[in-house]
């Protein structure tokens, strides 16, 4: 990125960073000389991390060396989904999910193991309608015994079971409806974990969630329907080791500090170890230029980012991509404008925004 030159005094040149910054210029004197999100993760001992996809690392060198300076971590953003896993039956293709753990360990970084059983991997015919008639518990349990053996001992995490609450779906527990809470009942869940473990003691367990950020109805009866899940799990000695806060978060949608707080505290009280797992910040509906966005984005992760730091032992933060240029979101979330969306630490050109200063800061351990 093109370093601008000052004449003016460190303190001018601050000041006039601070300037800059607020006026979204974007570039900060100390953002581009900053040590990088894995340097300052691996001294804080906050391991930061961005979900991938192997092809966007074979194709696209230039984010390749992005997530080999900024990231400690990698999560496949779908390559150990069932649908992109297991096409057919007897067929498990571990190839690309395989192509990600070579990278993260020619890199000397980990890789969180993303996910197990998801209501949103049904995708395939075969799976549906199997899933539909009253299938065998052996399609579970051999597939989750399958690809934990796979990856025994080389993950750092796995996402065992995500977003299985769903409160307005108006089912007993709050539990979302799910083809596998049809298939299987609600014991799916601890299930899950207990197939995991049998295959992988060593690997920590995470329980993953979505939509817990923000105050509203359903926010409020799906944090309580957490919290009764994973409270269920413990009573039944479930071998479960962490809770996975997604955090998609949102600007302007209404947020309440107080009452995240309480929730996120009461998940540090069941001594679960927290991952931020899925960070990105939606600016779809904010109004105004490239670096008003930037700002209002930086300042909402900073507002969220501080609240979940202070009550809970967070010892990963992983954002869902790293550069604009791949963002899930832009699959499904358009703005009014037709601008292109920016919720992610580093621009489409791979370089460095406010968002990214916030998570330094994060990670660094300053307010
Ligand atoms: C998303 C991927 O980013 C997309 O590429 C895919 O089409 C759908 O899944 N919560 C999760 C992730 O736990 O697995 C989802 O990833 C995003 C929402």
């Amino acid at each position: 990125m093109h370093r601008s030159r000052f004449s003016l005094s460190r303190r001018q040149l601050m000041a006039s960073a601070g300037a800059l910054a607020l006026s979204g210029a974007g570039w900060l004197p100390d953002m581009n000389d900053r040590a990088s999100l894995r340097e300052l993760g691996e001294k804080s001992g906050l391991l930061y991390g961005a979900a991938v996809q192997s092809r966007t690392l074979r194709e696209a060198p230039r984010m390749a060396q992005a997530v080999a300076r900024e990231c400690s971590l990698l999560t496949p953003e779908f390559e150990l989904k069932w649908n992109t896993l297991r096409p057919e039956p007897d067929v498990f293709n571990f190839s690309r999910a395989d192509q990600l753990l070579r990278f993260a360990e020619r890199h000397n970084m980990r890789m969180r193991g993303h996910v197990l059983v998801w209501y949103k991997s049904v995708r395939d015919k075969w799976l549906i309608e199997a899933l539909n008639n009253n299938p065998p518990e052996s399609l579970l349990a051999d597939h989750i015994r399958t690809v934990a053996e796979h990856y025994k001992g080389k993950l750092y995490a796995w996402d065992v079971v995500n977003e299985a609450i769903k409160a307005k779906d108006g089912l007993p527990d709050r539990m979302r409806a799910s083809p596998w809470l049809t298939a299987y009942g609600p014991g799916y869940v601890q299930r899950a974990f207990e197939y995991a473990y049998a295959a992988d003691p060593i690997t920590p367990l995470f329980y993953n969630e979505t939509n817990l950020e923000y105050d509203d109805e359903e926010t409020r009866l799906r944090r309580q329907g957490v919290l009764n899940l994973l409270d269920k799990l413990k009573r039944n000695n479930t071998p479960l080791h962490g809770f996975g806060l997604q955090m998609h978060l949102q600007v302007g949608r209404p947020y309440s500090p107080k009452s995240l707080a309480s929730f996120i505290a009461e998940i540090a009280k069941r001594n679960l170890e927290v991952h931020i797992t899925e960070l990105d910040v939606s600016d779809v509906d904010i109004p105004g230029d490239r670096d008003t966005r930037d700002r209002l984005v930086a300042d909402h992760a900073r507002e969220v980012l501080e609240t979940v730091m202070a009550h809970a032992p967070v010892t990963t933060l992983s954002t869902w991509g790293l550069s604009d240029a791949y963002t899930w979101m832009e699959d499904r979330y358009f703005r009014a404008d037709g601008a292109r969306l920016r919720p992610l630490p580093l621009d489409r050109d791979y370089n460095r925004k406010p968002l990214w200063s916030v998570l330094a800061d994060t990670i660094e351990g300053r307010k």
